[in-house]
C-alpha cells in the first residue's frame, strides 16, 4: 500500500495572536489609565477579530443550499427505481451521517475556512453517483458497474450544482468525491485535496462501520447487497487479509473472500483513518469491537482478532484513562461558534 501523503492542517492565519497584560509595569505611577485604554481597545479589536473569523467560519460551513439540492435530487432518482428501493435509503441515511461525521473532525482540527467547506462539499456529494449506479446496474458493487466516485465526479459537473462556489472550493471538493473510493490516495495532491479527501474517507469508513455493525448484529440472513454477495462460509478465508490484520495494515476489499474476511477487513481500518478524532470515535464508537468478536477464536482468524482486540482495548484505556469522549456529530465546536 502506498504511504499516505503528509498533510499537515495549517494554523488558522485569521486568528489573532493571544491577548496578554505583560509590560503594564513600565508605565509611571499614575498613568495607569491610559495604559488601562490601551489593553481594552486592544482587547476589544482581538474580540472584534475573533468574532469576525467565527462569523465567516459560520457562513462558510453552511451548506444548507446544497443539503436541500441534495435532499431534492435524492427524492427525485429514488421515485425512477423500478424494484426495492430501499438500499437507496440506505445511502441517503449514510450521507447524513457522513456529513455528520464530517462536521465532527472539521471542527476538531483547524482548517482554512473554504477547505472545511470543501471537506463538507465532498462528504454531502460523496455517493451521489450510488443512484445512478444502483437504477443503471442493480448494485453497489463498483467492479461489477462502474466507479462510483469518477461517475459522481461527472454527475456533479452535469448537475452544476457546484457552479457558485469559489473555483478552489469546487476543485477540492470533486477531486475529493472522485479520490474517496481509491484504495490509497496518490502522493503530492494538493493540500486542501488531500485534507477533503481523508475528511471524507474518515467519515465514510466510520458509518460503513455502523451499517456492518447494525447489519451483521442483526438476524439473518444477511442482505447480499450489504455484504457484498460474499458467502457465509467459516471454511472460506483469505490469508492475504489476515496477513494485513496481523501487519498492521489496512486490507483491500479485492482480496475478500467471505463475510469473516469482512468483519477482519473492517477491523483494520483503524490503520487508515488520518484524523486522530476519527481514531478515537473509531475505538469509542465500538464497532469494530462488536464485528471482530464475532470471528472464531481458534485458527486460522484467532491469532488477528485478538491482536486487533489487544489493540483497539488499548486504546480504549487510554481514551478513558484522558477523559476523552467523541462529540455527537454535528456538535461541539460548530455550535461554540454560533
Ligand atoms: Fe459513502
Amino acid at each position: 500500500m502506498q504511504k499516505p501523503p503528509t498533510v499537515t492542517s495549517p494554523p488558522h492565519k485569521n486568528f489573532p495572536a493571544p491577548v496578554t497584560n505583560s509590560g503594564s509595569g513600565n508605565f509611571e505611577k499614575g498613568k495607569a489609565r491610559p495604559t488601562l485604554k490601551l489593553h481594552v481597545g486592544f482587547s476589544l479589536s482581538c474580540h472584534h477579530a475573533l468574532c469576525g473569523v467565527k462569523k465567516r467560519m459560520r457562513q462558510d460551513t453552511d451548506i444548507s443550499w446544497h443539503e436541500q439540492w441534495f435532499a431534492a435530487y435524492a427524492t427525485r432518482e429514488r421515485a425512477k427505481a423500478r424494484g426495492d428501493a430501499t438500499p437507496l435509503d440506505l445511502k441517503i441515511r449514510h450521507t447524513q451521517r457522513v456529513l455528520d461525521n464530517a462536521r465532527a473532525v472539521i471542527t476538531e482540527e483547524t482548517f482554512m475556512p473554504d477547505t472545511a467547506r470543501a471537506c463538507l462539499l465532498a462528504a454531502l456529494y460523496h455517493d451521489i453517483a450510488r443512484f445512478e449506479q444502483y437504477l443503471r446496474y442493480g448494485t453497489f458493487k463498483d467492479r461489477e458497474s462502474c466507479n462510483h466516485g469518477l461517475l459522481g465526479v461527472k454527475i456533479l459537473k452535469g448537475e452544476k450544482c457546484l457552479a457558485r462556489e469559489k473555483d478552489t472550493v469546487r476543485g477540492a471538493a470533486l477531486a475529493a468525491v472522485g479520490l474517496h473510493n481509491r484504495f490509497a490516495l496518490p502522493r503530492g495532491l494538493p493540500e486542501n485535496v488531500g485534507l477533503a479527501a481523508w475528511v471524507v474517507r474518515d467519515a465514510d469508513k466510520l458509518d460503513i462501520l455502523r451499517i456492518m455493525d447494525e447489519h451483521l448484529s442483526g438476524p439473518m440472513p444477511y442482505c447480499p447487497t450489504v455484504v457484498l454477495s460474499l458467502p457465509d462460509n467459516a471454511d472460506i478465508c483469505s490469508r492475504t487479509v489476515i496477513e494485513a490484520a496481523l501487519a498492521g495494515r489496512v486490507a483491500a476489499y479485492a482480496d475478500l473472500r467471505s463475510v469473516n474476511d469482512f468483519r477482519l477487513l473492517l477491523g483494520t481500518w483503524f490503520f487508515d483513518l488520518r484524523f486522530p478524532a476519527s481514531r478515537n470515535r473509531f475505538i469509542l464508537d465500538g464497532h469494530a469491537r462488536r464485528l471482530l468478536a464475532a470471528l472464531p477464536d481458534i485458527p486460522p482468524y484467532g491469532q488477528a482478532k485478538n491482536f486487533l482486540l489487544t489493540l483497539f482495548e488499548g486504546q480504549g484505556a487510554r481514551l478513558k484513562q484522558d477523559g476523552i469522549q467523541p462529540p455527537p456529530p454535528g456538535s461541539t465546536r460548530q455550535r461554540e461558534l454560533s
